[in-house]
């Protein structure tokens, strides 16, 4: 299928690695040319190079803490007017309720809250002008179901979630398109260090610990960067003008519901 956003723009934030990454690919792949991010200059500079060549886009990239102003003005230095762009960042750590103070909390908002929100609010007057654009967020199934120990995520990501949903419904009118992505367990860095994690605190193995998250997935493995990034793409495509404001979960069925 022709996604249709051949030679547009687009800012995809924490990108180097990861589902990021998986969003950076299958858009370049498009034909949209990509600025790249992540704090790590160097996975950034070989995959500019790798994707420009594969795709024949043009690719920069910002190696910059996306979570800080600074970071933030440097991509929109960098790439002032994208048609399209992709939220993400780094995810809180786990922990406990009792494990979080002001600073914890303030962390975890500015991050996964208010960079995202931040980053759209920058973007949206130039979209709603050239009548054309699409933002995506990568949140995280705990929007839908809370994951216990990671408390700082659910709450921060459902402000964002919050927001979305009545932005997405005013700018709509403009095709230009906001919609949230949220993964289950999916098979990148970020899964490895829960399972990590889960591992210590149960006194059990890594794969031990790996296979319990499995054995809770209907489709009985992780996602694949890969077709998280073909579901971005395609909600960033002219194809996905029509689809507003929702929360779109890619877990393989965990989320045991009948609809909704
Ligand atoms: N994988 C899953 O199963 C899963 C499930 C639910 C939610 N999520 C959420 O989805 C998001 C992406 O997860 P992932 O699995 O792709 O993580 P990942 O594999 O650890 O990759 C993270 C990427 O983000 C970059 N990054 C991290 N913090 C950054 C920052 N402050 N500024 C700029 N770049 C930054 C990293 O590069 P540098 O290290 O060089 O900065 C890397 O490119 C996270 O918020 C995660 O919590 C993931």
């Amino acid at each position: 299928m022709d996604l249709g956003i051949k030679g547009r723009r687009a800012i995809v934030c924490a990108s180097s690695r990861g589902l990021g990454r998986g969003c950076a690919e299958k858009l370049a792949e498009a034909g949209v040319h990509l600025t790249l991010n992540g704090r790590s200059e160097e996975p950034l500079r070989t995959l500019a190079r790798d994707l420009g060549e594969r795709y024949g886009v043009d690719v920069r990239y910002v190696a910059a803490d996306v979570t800080t102003e600074a970071g933030r003005e440097a991509l929109l230095t960098a790439e002032p007017d994208p048609d399209i762009l992709v939220n993400n960042a780094g995810g809180p750590p786990a922990g406990l309720w009792s494990d979080w103070g002001r600073a914890e909390w303030l962390k975890a908002i500015e991050a996964n809250m208010l960079t995202p929100i931040l980053l759209t609010s920058a973007v949206l007057p130039g979209m709603l002008e050239r009548g054309w654009g699409r933002v995506v967020n990568i949140t995280s199934a705990s929007v839908k179901s809370p994951i216990p120990q990671l408390g700082l995520s659910n709450a921060s990501r459902s402000g964002l979630t919050g927001f979305v949903a009545g932005t997405a419904r005013q700018v709509a009118y403009r095709n230009v398109i906001i919609n949230n992505l949220l993964p289950g367990p999916h098979a990148t860095d970020r899964i490895e260090a829960l399972v990590e994690n889960t591992a210590r605190q149960q006194g059990i193995s890594k794969t031990e610990a790996r296979d319990g998250v499995v054995s809770a997935i209907p489709a009985r493995r992780l996602g694949t960067a890969e077709e998280f990034g073909a579901t971005c793409a395609f909600l960033c495509s002219v194809h996905a003008g029509f689809i507003v404001g929702q929360n779109i979960l890619l877990d393989g069925g965990a989320f045991n519901s009948t609809m909704g």
